[in-house]
């Protein structure tokens, strides 16, 4: 035992060394520097059997290195007359493994004078540390289940957005039909009668120039009621393998005319292999020929037109991607589609969308798309999915 400490423990009345020995908490009574003087039953119980020669040592010794320096600052601030509370440490044991503990530090002055102690109290904090770690398990578990809802809720809101958009295409769908039924005899009637007061006028007349104009514009009007009621007709689709590549083509070669009107380039970036894909033709060379003409439409003043496929056997799905590199399409017009009968095109039905979306659902496939309206990588790529081959070769749709 050092000196100091010696001299210490001398000073040390017996009634104190008594008390403090049998006090029930686990404590360590040091002199100023941190140095033991005595040891008491509790901290025995909690740490085991001391070493001979603990007695004198610093009281940091008494614990894991880590928190050394911690123990030592807070002692230091006791021996100025602090009370020190809650400083985290692990008493090292005879027993085996560190226990958690939290220490305190008081000064410890005799109403006659002379010499000061620090008292350190010493608590077993295993219960709390292990409430403490399970308090943090328990709070990642729920952060992480949090996440999981989120995910699940934004799925759900998805899948309950496109139900409704798909509800409201169809009864919109079948409004229009159904109005467009209506119009069409008087319509007829209109026509009939325009063309035969028409014929009636002789070729010079001054009025003849209305009634062709009235002519021409009930055909116009015929040729919308007749796209409406189509596109709210139930569809028999018929599905057929075959190349969907040929389709493409097909399309393209009508469209080469307007392509080369207005400066845009194509390429094609076609799938490799067998590009079968049973599907109704017919009505996929709707679909491509709407999303090529808008494709087109967006690029006035030229641009590039690429039209991509891939076949995925392994999923049973093949992707057909047609990219411009047009105006883009602007967000709040991006949110109105595929709405029926919205256009931003002087002379557009605003159909050509939505057509080609009820198509695709008919097909169980997904037609998305993404659009970027300023920059160098200006222009809207629309993607249609749909599967390769089909569990039933012919299925009515409606
Ligand atoms: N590739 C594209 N680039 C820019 N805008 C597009 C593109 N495709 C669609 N749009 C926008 O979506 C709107 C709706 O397109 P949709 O094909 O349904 O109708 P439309 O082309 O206006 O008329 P139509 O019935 O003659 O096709 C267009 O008016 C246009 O604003
Ligand atoms: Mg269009």
């Amino acid at each position: 035992m050092p000196q100091a400490a010696e001299q210490f423990a001398l000073e040390i009345h017996a009634d104190e060394e008594a008390f403090l020995k049998a006090f029930p908490g686990a404590v360590e009574l040091c002199d100023l520097q941190g140095h033991i003087l005595l040891i008491s039953n509790a901290f025995t119980d909690l740490a085991g059997k001391q070493p001979e020669g603990t007695l004198g040592k610093h009281i940091a010794e008494l614990f894991a290195q880590e928190f050394r320096p911690a123990i030592d600052e807070a002692m230091a601030k006791a021996a100025a007359g602090r009370k020190i509370k809650d400083v985290r440490a692990a008493c090292l044991t005879s027993r085996g493994a560190p226990i958690p503990v939290s220490l305190g530090f008081s000064l410890l002055e005799r109403a006659e004078g002379g010499a000061e102690f620090v008292v350190v109290s010493v608590r077993d904090s295993t219960k709390e540390q292990q409430l403490a770690e399970e308090l943090n398990r328990t709070q990642s578990e729920s952060e992480s289940l949090l996440a999981e809802l989120d995910e699940a809720y934004q799925r759900l809101k998805e899948a309950q957005d496109d139900l409704v958009r798909r509800e409201r295409l169809a009864v919109s769908s079948e409004m229009a039909a159904s109005v467009a039924h209506e119009i069409r005899n008087p319509l007829a009637i209109i026509m009939m009668s325009i063309q035969y007061l028409h014929s009636k006028l002789s070729p010079g007349h001054a009025l003849r120039e209305f009634t062709s104009v009235i002519v021409n514009k009930v055909k116009q009007l015929d040729e919308i009621t007749t796209q409406l009621i189509d596109y709210g007709r139930p569809r028999e689709l018929k599905f057929e393998a075959r190349d969907l590549h040929q389709n493409l083509n097909q399309v393209l070669c009508l469209a080469n005319s307007k392509c080369v009107a207005q400066g845009v380039k194509v390429i094609k970036r076609y799938h490799r292999g067998s590009s079968k894909v049973t599907c109704d033709h017919g009505l996929m060379d709707e679909v491509f020929s709407n999303l090529l003409m808008n494709a087109i439409q967006s690029m006035p003043k030229g641009g590039v037109l690429t039209v991509e496929t891939q076949y995925d056997q392994r999923t049973n799905q093949a992707t057909i991607r047609i990219t411009d590199t047009g105006c883009g399409i602007p967000k709040n017009v991006q949110a109105q589609l595929p709405k029926p009968f919205f256009t931003t095109k002087r002379g557009g039905t605003g159909l050509g969308l939505a057509i080609s979306q009820r198509i695709i659902d008919h097909h169980q496939g997904s037609l998305t798309f993404t659009s970027v309206t300023q920059g160098a990588k200006r222009g809207t790529t629309f993607t249609i999915k749909i599967p390769i081959t089909r569990p039933q070769e012919n299925r009515s749709s409606g």
